[in-house]
């Protein structure tokens, strides 16, 4: 079952999603280019965890189709799925006491028989995933005792273990302070050039527009745009999907755009610069 050229990775085909008393999205169709690194962006509550879930299967359409690599995804043995998309919830909550190495060796077992024989493979993976996350030092530290940014990192390195193509994150960076956020980030970048397949819910606009080189712009459970950063970053759509008046401008490291919010009381002067000293 290898995927047929030329075919997204994952897409919707006129799908409802949604939870037993709401449909969140109804009738969504979209594509994720292959090779792509995708950021879903959106308000609070647009139901981006939502359609997350959807594509990496763990919430089943009420109408409508999930494809995975051209195929329907509820079609795949479980395991199957799980070698060809490993998904970072929001929040993920360690087995008390476990350690760093065994916490990530749990990725593997879409890769392991009925007899959960631990093969050299397996040791490999563990070991690179590990070596990836810059984690081969705390190996043998229990989860419990570490810090935050250390702790995603080993969730991460779990993701890894699974050696997936997909990788699907919901707001990977969200808790961490700003140095943690991008060292994070650079590690997906690593993975997308190792050619990876990423889809990423990110909040932080700059950072999207930054990683991404594919953004889906989500409202009320229905897409929005889709396209580039620099197609779909603009004041315009800034203040249609989050009611929020700014400048965007060109990020002075790398050009992207970044979102400047303008002054609520003044909304139509831009700011003037300040000397700083
Ligand atoms: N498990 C659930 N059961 C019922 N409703 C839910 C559940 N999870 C989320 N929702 C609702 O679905 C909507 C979209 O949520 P979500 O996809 O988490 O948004 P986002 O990730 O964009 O913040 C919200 O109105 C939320 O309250
Ligand atoms: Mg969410």
């Amino acid at each position: 079952m290898s995927p047929t050229p030329g075919t997204a990775p994952l897409a919707l085909e006129d799908a409802s999603i949604g939870y037993e008393r709401s449909v969140i999205s109804r009738a969504l169709s979209l594509e994720i280019p292959d090779g792509s690194f995708t950021a879903i962006i959106g308000p609070n509550g647009c139901g981006k965890s939502t359609l997350l879930r959807a594509l990496a299967r763990v919430l089943a359409p009420s109408r409508g189709r999930v494809l995975l690599d051209g195929r329907e995804i509820s079609s795949y043995p479980s395991k199957e799925v799980a070698r060809r998309l490993g998904l970072l919830p929001q929040t993920s909550l360690a087995p008390d006491g476990i350690r760093v190495a065994d916490l990530v060796g749990r990725g593997r077992a879409p890769h392991q028989g009925l007899f959960q024989q631990w093969r050299t493979s397996d040791e490999a993976a563990v070991a690179a995933a590990l070596e990836a996350t810059h984690l081969t030092d705390l190996s043998e530290r229990l989860v419990d005792e570490l810090s935050g940014g250390q702790r995603q990192r080993v969730w991460v390195a779990m993701l890894l273990a699974q050696e997936t193509p997909i990788i699907l994150l919901d707001e990977p960076t969200t808790f961490l302070d700003i140095a943690h956020q991008y060292e994070l980030m650079e590690m997906f970048r690593s993975f997308h050039e190792d050619g990876k397949t990423i889809i990423a819910v990110l909040h932080d606009l700059n950072q999207a527009a930054r990683y991404a080189d594919h953004l889906i712009v989500l409202r009320d459970g229905a897409v929005v745009t889709t396209g580039t950063p620099g197609e779909v970053i603009t004041a315009e759509l800034i203040q249609n999907v989050f009611g929020l008046a700014a400048l965007v401008l060109p990020d002075p490291v790398t050009s992207t755009p970044a979102v400047v919010p303008l002054d609520p009381r003044h909304p139509t002067t831009p700011p003037t610069q300040k000397d700083p000293r």
